[in-house]
């Protein structure tokens, strides 16, 4: 089962042409990356890879709502 870490979104730095895999069950204890956790606490979800194509700073859903996880979309504000 999905767990929401906060209710806003946490910055990450990504480098260009490094791989990410991004926590989209809550439980990773590295997130915003994933740890395998899923595996266990919630075997639906699956770390949603991304491979950046430039140096950028995004915005990582924390509160379990977007729907474009594992980024934030602005829906934590409805909550
Ligand atoms: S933190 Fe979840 S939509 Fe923004």
């Amino acid at each position: 089962m999905k767990k929401q870490i906060a209710k806003n979104p946490i910055e990450f730095e990504m480098e260009a042409g490094n791989l990410y895999a991004f926590c989209t069950c809550g439980h990773s204890a590295k997130h915003p990356l994933c740890d395998g956790s899923h595996k266990e606490q919630a075997p639906e979800c699956k770390s949603h890879k991304v491979v950046a194509e430039e140096d950028k700073s995004v915005w990582v859903c924390q509160c379990g709502a977007s729907d474009n996880s594992p980024f934030c979309d602005g829906r934590h504000k409805q909550l």
